[in-house]
């Protein structure tokens, strides 16, 4: 017997954290929902949002600070491979006074993001995490690939509060394909060791990555084993020139949205932002992510001189905006969505909990 949606949703909206996750087949299911169902599956994971984490809306302004990337990931725009980009790695100053401007455009915390750039040693990250906190800016997300665990224990004591590494597919053959330079056992090691050192652990995958429905269902079981604070998951398009060009996204792009409001369901306390690439992939595709569960918004504060040169995938939004334009947009759309902005650090649950 088909298994039915409904159900299924009915069980998580009462399911506690220590429960037995859904089977594949289930949340493939939920994948698999159409129209009612689909519309309930969306009601209980923006329901579960609302009782679990708020209304609030916590703004992260996001300066992706250098386009160097050391790896060259068969997915991405900035890989090692593409002879064609012209790189730049922002002043640490510069840096500084961006994450200063972001506080003043309404966001308390930033998310520094940039390629596996070797030059940002962990002694100048350090340097820069504690000039960007004494700005006034109340928290620290760090987003630039593999580290030491000694230097996770450096960034933390010099105020890195969150640490932001996808995990990308939880398929390892998938894996070694198309994140050639590091193995998927790394990675999620990595991922214990900033837990150890007491950051906030954020992660994720690409959604529609080539392959079968099967695999998004088990990333999304994966992410949900890993307990995780924060989980930034987006969709996966195609880039011009790469390994993966072509690759056609998923037909029913409602499963995009649906992948989120399970994610929800399962994770109802996890802070999970609408991320950027799905304004690239579908018009309003970030407001309609807040819909479905997500409870965070990073708008771009990068410099507008430095914005084309850091297009991971086409279509990126916002490349010719300048920094402030981002900062003011989101007010405009939380306000069609009678959302606020959050206040503070929106900090995870599980941290404020101390789990
Ligand atoms: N270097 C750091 C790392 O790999 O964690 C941070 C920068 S990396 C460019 C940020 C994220 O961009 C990756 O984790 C990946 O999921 C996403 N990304 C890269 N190429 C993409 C694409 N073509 N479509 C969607 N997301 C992409
Ligand atoms: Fe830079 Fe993958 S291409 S981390």
């Amino acid at each position: 017997m088909p298994l039915n949606p409904l159900n299924i949703i009915a069980a998580l909206r009462s399911r506690a954290p220590t429960d037995a996750l859904p089977s594949v087949a289930e949340v493939l299911a939920l994948l698999r929902a159409q129209d009612a169902q689909r519309d309930a599956l969306y009601a209980a994971s923006d329901k579960a949002r609302h009782d679990q984490v708020g209304d609030d809306v916590h703004l992260r302004g996001i300066i992706e600070f250098s386009n160097y990337c050391d790896n060259d990931c068969a997915y991405c725009g900035i890989r090692r491979h593409n002879q064609e980009l012209t790189r730049y790695r922002m002043p640490i100053e510069e840096i500084v006074e961006q994450a200063a401007r972001a506080r003043t455009w309404g966001c308390p915390t930033v998310v520094l993001q940039s390629g596996e750039d070797a030059w940002f040693t962990v002694e100048r990250l350090a340097d820069l995490i504690r000039r960007v906190r004494a700005t006034g800016i109340e928290a620290v997300t760090l987003s630039v690939g593999v580290r030491s665990l000694d230097a996770l224990r450096q960034l933390k004591a010099a105020g890195c509060d969150r640490y932001l590494l996808r995990f990308e597919t939880s398929n390892r053959t998938l894996f070694a394909r198309i994140h050639p330079d590091e193995s998927f056992a790394q990675r999620i090691q990595f991922l214990k060791d900033v837990r150890s050192v007491g950051i906030q652990v954020g992660s994720g995958f690409m959604i529609g990555l080539p392959g079968p429905l099967t695999t998004l269902a088990r990333d999304i079981l994966f992410a949900t084993s890993l307990d995780l604070d924060m989980i930034g998951c987006g969709p996966f398009l195609a880039v011009p020139k790469t390994p993966l060009a072509g690759a056609e996204p998923l037909q029913d792009r409602e499963i995009y949205l649906k992948a989120i409001a399970i994610l929800r369901l399962l994770n109802p306390q996890a802070n999970i932002p609408a991320t950027t690439a799905f304004d690239a992939l579908m018009p309003d595709g970030r407001d309609r992510v807040l819909q479905v569960g997500a409870n965070v918004f990073m708008p771009n504060v990068t410099p507008a001189k430095y914005r084309r040169m850091y297009q991971l995938y086409p279509n990126k939004p916002c490349v010719d905006e300048e920094g402030a334009a981002c900062a003011i947009c989101v007010r405009g759309r939380l306000a069609r969505l009678g959302r606020p902005a959050g206040r503070g650090p929106g900090h995870s649950l599980r941290h404020i909990q101390g789990a």
